[in-house]
């Protein structure tokens, strides 16, 4: 096989480059799933439950049909059955999603407040708000559970969580023999408040039939999800339905899984014979798409004088929706974290008025790792350990769960050079020493972990090289907002050995080779294996092609002796032409190739995950409360680095976020009418420029032959694991106080 020179392959793989969406986006070029209008565009609006439990009892809808411009008044009255049933399908990495087993209007029960219990479709999207208000909805209220405090009596031991995915309960050697060995033992209590995930562009759909083909442009991490979702519950042909995603503004995990509303958009456009366009206001994204759950996670930690830990044991309370035994994974990377034999993991969960907890950036692993990091925290002042040293104790070298071997680790080196670069080890660790003004300065760390995970299926994508030397790189995968364009221009590149500016990247549209959604941090390695592949054997094409004609400087050459840069096939110490030569002598106007990766299965014999550390500096003015950080450093080892400049901004935004997590996001429900309090950005408090402070982002370069044929681990989740952890444990060097619940607000401080 014929080569790319390493640094030809150098220039394009690693180096920052913008986005591809990004000029588009910022100049409003870009067209989002609302901003589709085909000739006749009408708009339906969801009107949610006003009760948090119960049922429909009826729906008047007369006044709002007389309404001007009302073409349809939608609910379980009168919505087409479903073709298949929705807990079936699976939609996300082989599973149904979270949520997805409860589709909205199919019988009068009301769930959780703002359920979906009509659909309004008029001619504008006014029209249709104001027929909304004219519904007369009558219910039967039934008493609700929607907190901890009320749930916890009702809590049972589910037996497996995550839609089936993963056993309530896990565990290895013996807790209670660990906890009896241990010179010290630590127990902390913390309370997390929920969290919604609030992207920029709301979840949206805009659907079109055409001579009975279904075209949907909706906000979604996974265009080919939404296909195989929406054609059986609908059933279509999934060859009749094409997903278009080719602008998504955010997502923070919210459209990972496949809601109601595209499939509803669907049903509307049928029902009306117009296309129709759905959005979700931000006040229906509180209950529409998900959420990070309300939990209380118990942790108790066994050690040795030295540090080694001899036990950990990690309880979760949480509650579930009516219909899903759901709970974000918290304890799954915790339980993987360090080289503790003795290991005890419990769930539980309890049935609550809201909808299924969902996937939320870093889904478990963030409130996991708070627990776990802020107990060490605790665990390395009552040892006297510095932080960090009681970290590389308990390092682990392969997986404590599964005793496999890491496929990549460079862990150790991340504390190293992050201890090094913030200037850890000149910290005096005795708490409440240092001020600034009024302010009492603190530092803290914590350890970040993320899994890699691998795609089931094969993941496909096409290049095509055209004879004027440029190139397009296609698959199916959304962008939105992670950089899978800009990799995906990259990695052709290097594979062809031309430059990237040369490459322009297509995805977002089912039309287009299919892949995997972009969720669990698995986007990166997915695309850029699946368009490394196909580029490789696009080159390879080439190179055949040229050894082959008699008319080429290359004819007869050995292809393993073929190298290709600047888009010149070449033999060193001989001739060459460029593909541009090649194709227009063959009277070719252009040529292409497509790439299938298979990933590694699950019993490949390796475990692997991302890994890194966060250091965090703050400030806390005791008088009003406030805690301001000073600067944040994490330093990961992500494998191969595709793109300096997205890679960074990845981690950047999740450590950010992790700020949100620590200081600022919660969203609090109201017991007495069970629904969320503070539904709207403007009581969501959010992290913005002027809460962030100095970010530093390094990496640390660990190669990775397992996981991927790039070596690619992933980077969109880890950088908020353990961000929230770093900054309280840096509270409580501040301070020398442990506030153990999140966020950390002002009145908890005060
Ligand atoms: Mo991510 S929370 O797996 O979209």
């Amino acid at each position: 096989m014929s080569t790319v020179p390493q640094e030809a392959r150098a220039a394009q793989t690693g180096r920052p480059m913008d986005r591809a969406d990004a000029r588009a986006k910022v100049t409003g070029a870009a067209r989002y799933a609302a901003e589709y209008a085909p000739p006749g565009t009408v708009h339906a609006v969801l009107v949610g439950a006003g009760i948090a439990a119960g049922e429909v009892t009826g729906i008047d809808d007369r006044e709002a049909l007389r309404s001007e411009g009302v073409l349809a008044v939608l609910s379980h009255l009168n919505l087409p059955p479903l073709a298949a049933e929705p807990h079936l399908l699976p939609s996300i990495a082989g599973a149904s999603a979270s949520g997805q087993s409860f589709f909205p209007m199919r019988d009068a029960r009301v769930h959780y407040a703002g359920q979906p219990v009509a659909m309004v479709v008029a001619d504008t999207l006014e029209r249709a708000g104001h027929a909304a208000s004219l519904l007369r909805i009558g219910y039967r209220g039934e008493p609700h559970v929607t907190t901890l405090e009320e749930g916890r009596e009702r809590a049972y031991e589910p037996d497996r969580i995550l839609a089936g995915f993963l056993p309530g309960r896990l565990g290895r050697g013996d807790v209670e023999a660990g906890l009896a060995e241990a010179d010290a033992v630590v127990e902390t209590v913390h309370r997390m408040a929920a969290n919604h995930h609030n992207p920029i562009e709301t979840a949206a759909a805009t659907a079109y039939w055409e001579d009975g083909r279904l075209t949907v442009h909706d906000s979604t991490q996974g265009p080919t999800a939404t296909r195989l979702t929406v054609s059986e519950l609908l059933g279509v042909p999934p060859s009749r339905v094409r997903v278009v995603a080719t602008a998504v503004g955010g997502s923070f995990g919210s459209k990972a899984m496949i809601w109601a509303h595209p499939t509803l958009a669907a049903m509307a456009a049928r029902h009306v014979r117009a296309p129709v366009r759905l959005v979700v206001t931000r006040e229906q994204m509180f209950t529409a798409c998900g959420h990070r759950e309300e939990q209380e996670q118990r942790i108790t930690l066994g050690a040795r004088r030295d540090g080694t830990l001899t036990a950990i044991r990690h309880h979760k309370l949480s509650p579930t929706s009516p219909f899903d035994d759901w709970t974000e994974p918290s304890l799954e990377m915790p339980a993987r974290m360090y080289a503790c034999p003795n290991h005890e993991g419990v769930y539980r969960l309890f049935r609550a008025n809201t909808m299924t907890p969902a996937f939320m950036r870093a889904p478990g692993e963030a409130s996991g790792m708070f627990a776990l990091e802020t107990a060490m925290d605790k665990l390395a002042s009552e040892l006297g350990v510095d932080p960090v040293d009681l970290r590389l104790r308990n390092h682990c070298d392969t997986d404590p769960v599964s005793g496999l071997p890491w496929s990549s680790k460079g862990l150790r080196e991340c504390y190293e050079h992050g201890a090094q670069m913030f200037g850890w080890r000149d910290r005096d660790p005795v708490p409440g020493t240092r001020t600034d003004g009024h302010w009492l300065v603190g530092t803290g760390m914590a350890s970040a972990v993320y899994p890699v995970y691998q795609a089931m299926n094969p993941q496909r994508a096409r290049v095509r090289l055209h004879a004027d030397g440029r190139a397009v790189a296609e698959t199916a995968c959304a962008e939105f907002g992670t950089g899978v364009g800009a990799v995906m221009r990259q990695v052709a590149a290097a594979a062809l050995g031309i430059d990237a500016e040369q490459v322009e990247a297509r995805y977002g549209d089912t039309d287009l080779p299919t892949t995997v959604a972009a969720v669990g941090s698995a986007g990166a390695g997915a695309i850029s294996s699946a368009v490394h592949t196909a580029a490789t054997a696009l080159r390879e094409q080439m190179v055949e092609r040229a050894v082959a004609d008699p008319d080429s400087p290359l004819h007869g050459a050995d292809p393993a002796r073929v190298e290709v840069a600047g888009g010149r096939m070449f033999v060193r110490d001989g001739g060459g032409e460029s593909y541009t030569e090649l194709l227009r002598r063959h009277m070719m106007f252009d040529a292409e190739a497509l790439g299938s990766w298979d990933p590694p299965r699950s019993d490949a014999g390796f475990a692997a995950a991302t890994f890194g550390a966060q250091f965090a500096e703050v400030g806390v003015d005791p008088d009003l409360g406030l805690v301001r950080v000073r600067r944040m450093l994490g330093v990961f080892a992500p494998g191969r680095v595709l793109n300096a400049k997205t890679a960074r901004s990845q981690l950047m935004g999740g450590m950010l976020w992790g700020l949100g997590h620590a200081l600022l996001e919660a969203t609090r429900m109201d017991p007495d009418s069970g629904r969320w309090a503070n539904a709207s950005m403007g009581e969501y408090l959010l992290p913005v420029n002027a809460d962030a402070p100095e970010v530093r982002v390094e990496f640390v370069e660990a190669e990775d032959r397992m996981v991927n044929p790039l070596g690619v681990k992933g980077v969109g989740e880890v950088g908020v694991v353990g961000a929230a952890a770093a900054i309280a444990n840096a509270v409580h060097h501040a301070t020398g106080r442990r506030f153990r619940d999140l966020p950390i607000t002002v009145e908890a401080v005060l």
